[in-house]
């Protein structure tokens, strides 16, 4: 069993490498960006390159495992049966398109639903997070120790200012108070970035009111392997076949989040 992932794990971690010189290479040619859902949803061509690319690695070498990417593949499956591939080709192309950097490949693998293999390729950093379940989560080659205790007032928190402002998913007033007692706030524009920073260690949560699956896929994988917890925002388990609300981090910040700030609310 031990080989069957770590073959899926080899040819994976090649193939992201390779998308990653992709996305380098077309710094040199004329981007095409286009919007999606809303003037500010950008896709460009290389989000479209790097899913086909990946899917057709995947289909060639492994016909029997699903597929589901952002930019289309994989709209025909509805369960988690079996082996699944959940891609998101750049994730961050706002910072993709302004700004060259703070954009990552991320590949969660389930088996049955359960995450197996985590990968997220910060590719500007050329920083590979990556795991197979139950062998330890690395950056590059460095191990990532398991997460230390971190209460709210020690901790930093990423979130997208949005969810402390007016808007029809959370009362502003249940994330403010916590705003204000953490240490700090980050916000990178790149979930799978974030979740990588949290089983780095380099900040302690992460919450945002919606999120697809290949948004979390490989980065529920990564923090789980380190001791950390990815739930929705109230403390429920994922569904990694729908939208969601995301709230990750280290097990003793989620569960006094979540006590303190959250559920009291509710
Ligand atoms: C987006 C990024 C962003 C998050 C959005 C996602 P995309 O992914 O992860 O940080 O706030 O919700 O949609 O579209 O750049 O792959
Ligand atoms: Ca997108
Ligand atoms: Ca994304
Ligand atoms: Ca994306």
């Amino acid at each position: 069993m031990e080989d069957f992932w770590e073959n899926i794990y080899t040819y994976a971690t090649s193939w992201v490498k390779e998308a990653g010189e992709m996305i380098k290479d077309s710094f040199s040619k004329e981007l095409l960006i286009e919007t999606k859902s809303n003037p500010n949803d950008l896709v460009t061509n290389m989000d479209k390159d790097v899913e086909t690319f990946l899917y057709e690695k995947i289909q060639e070498t492994f016909p029997t495992h699903r597929i589901v990417g952002e930019e289309g593949h994989g709209t025909d499956v509805t369960s988690a049966e079996g082996v699944l591939w959940v891609i998101d080709p750049i994730d961050g192309t706002m910072n993709f398109v302004h700004q060259q950097r703070n954009f990552a490949i991320s590949i969660g693998i389930f088996e049955n639903g359960v995450g197996k293999i985590g990968l997220i390729y910060d590719v500007m950093h050329d920083e590979l997070y990556h795991t197979i379940r139950g062998n330890g989560a690395y950056m590059n080659d460095i191990k990532l120790p398991m997460l230390t205790e971190s209460p709210v007032k020690e901790a930093i928190l990423s979130l997208n200012a949005t969810w402390v402002t007016d808007n029809h998913r959370i009362d502003p007033a249940v994330l403010s108070p916590l705003v204000k007692d953490v240490r700090g706030t980050r916000s990178y524009g790149s979930a799978a970035l974030e979740l990588a920073y949290i089983a780095a260690g380099r900040l302690d949560g992460y919450i945002t009111m919606r999120l697809a699956p290949w948004d979390f896929a490989g980065g529920l994988v990564l923090i789980e392997e380190v001791g950390g917890v990815v739930t929705n925002v109230y403390g429920e388990e994922l569904n990694i076949l729908e939208k969601n609300s995301v709230f990750a981090g280290e097990k003793a910040f989620h569960k006094e989040v979540l006590q303190t700030y959250i559920n009291k609310k509710r």
